[in-house]
């Protein structure tokens, strides 16, 4: 089969296939052959005729059935995947097919994923449901902080960073994503300080606390170390999935810990920044929901990062639209937040999110618990549907927070 063989545009996808969208933009070759050199590459075809295909392989070939511009759609059969492997289904339809010399660009934009391969994997076991339960929170976006420096602090500091934001008014604490078990601050000691913090900050604020500890190793360690968090009366655990790789995140959904997962994509812009080349967020994003992440960062809309609303919404809606019966992932917001930015946040998200700050928070110039309370102040003051100025009038951190960083809306 040459490259256009797999050009069938009177084809109609069955229900059980696999449907991808690609951006392909060709260098030399019209874009029919490149789009069936897409398929062709990432099913059963090569560059040249094959003596050895048998007509049973050839009903395997994927269909390139709709080009529009450079928008092309992709049928693969159902068969050419391995159920419950997301390494070999991105082998697949992300694979060798970006390194093609006859393509200036190629962009796997998003991809259908039939009932009988979801239902292959684990999916959410908390979801947004799971996670406001543990919590007891039903009519809010969840404040978190991320510690910041973030690296360096010791483990007694560290906890302490933590205490003061959960007595502030923080839901959540977290590591940042690049924090695992330096020798400044070894995992284990880290966690049970940390642990005793967030129980003294339970006990004095009669408030649900969470520490996202970052687990992030090598897989076994990565088991073990969520172990330990269960030991220690931990709830959560926090994960770079993309440097970790699908096949430890699989690994770990697998052994269906009582802990919640939290996603972070650290790296994910080397796949998903430029927006003729590469791979999606949301592509990224139904992966990690199928294998069963929690929770997910998916941008901000607003703040330091620099993914487009568009971008955001397409992220936020595969974590949280139908997906066969896979529970919804909570969605993440993170990078350079900080109050003056709730407006904006809450009426994008609306309530199903966290908000993440880290600068945001530590960088309040009276320092941490003000930073915290000064978040809480916006949430409730954006609820309320007050206005950030006047709701500062009568709360000292939050006038704060606004003269530093200023207001978004
Ligand atoms: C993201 O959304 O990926 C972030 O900007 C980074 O998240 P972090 O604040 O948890 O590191
Ligand atoms: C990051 O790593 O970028 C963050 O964790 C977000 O931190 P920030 O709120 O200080 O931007
Ligand atoms: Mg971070």
């Amino acid at each position: 089969m040459k490259y256009v063989d797999f050009v069938n545009m009177a084809y109609t996808p069955e229900e059980a296939d696999v449907i991808c969208t690609f951006f392909v933009e060709p260098k030399a070759i019209s874009i029919e052959e490149a789009a069936g050199g897409v398929a062709a590459e990432s099913s059963i075809g090569t560059w040249t005729e094959l003596t050895t295909v048998k007509p049973y392989v050839e009903k395997l070939a994927a269909n390139v059935f709709s080009i529009e511009g450079n928008i092309v759609k992709i049928a693969y059969p159902l068969e050419l995947f391995e159920p419950g492997n997301m390494p070999n289904i991105l082998s697949s339809i992300s694979g060798n097919v970006f390194g093609l010399e006859a393509l200036n660009n190629l962009r796997l934009d998003d991809v259908h994923f039939p009932p009988e391969l979801i239902r292959s994997f684990k999916g959410p076991k908390y979801g947004i449901e799971g996670v406001r339960n543990l919590l007891g929170i039903h009519d809010r976006p969840l404040v978190g902080t991320i510690i910041k420096p973030k690296l360096g602090l010791n483990p007694p500091d560290h906890a302490q960073v933590a205490y003061e934001a959960w007595v502030g008014g923080c839901d959540v604490v977290k590591d940042d994503e690049n924090l695992s078990s330096q020798k400044f601050s070894p995992f284990e000691d880290r966690l049970i300080k940390t642990l005793e913090a967030r129980d003294k900050a339970e006990a004095e604020t009669g408030e649900r606390k969470v520490y996202m500890v970052n687990i992030t190793g090598v897989t076994q360690e990565m088991l073990r170390r969520a172990e330990f968090v269960l030991d220690q009366g931990g709830e959560y655990i926090m994960v770079d999935i993309l440097t970790c790789g699908f096949s430890a995140l699989q690994e770990l959904r697998e052994q269906d810990f009582d802990l919640v997962i939290h996603a972070h994509r650290a790296g994910h812009a080397a796949f998903t920044k430029n927006p003729k080349h590469g791979v999606s967020m949301r592509v990224i994003a139904k992966a990690a929901r199928m294998i069963g992440v929690d929770q997910l960062h998916v941008g901000a809309v607003v703040g330091k990062m620099s993914e487009t609303r568009v971008e955001v919404e397409e992220n936020r809606e595969a974590i949280m639209a139908g997906m066969d019966d896979l529970k919804r992932v909570l969605p993440v917001a993170s990078g350079g937040l900080h109050p003056g930015l709730v407006p904006a946040l809450i009426d994008f998200f609306d309530t199903d999110f966290i908000i993440q700050a880290g600068g945001g928070i530590h960088g309040h110039k009276d320092g941490t618990l003000a930073g915290a309370k000064a978040m809480r102040q916006a949430v409730d003051a954006t609820l309320k549907k007050i206005p950030l100025s006047e709701y500062a009038e009568s709360h000292g951190e939050l006038r704060t927070a606004l003269q530093i960083w200023g207001s978004h809306m």
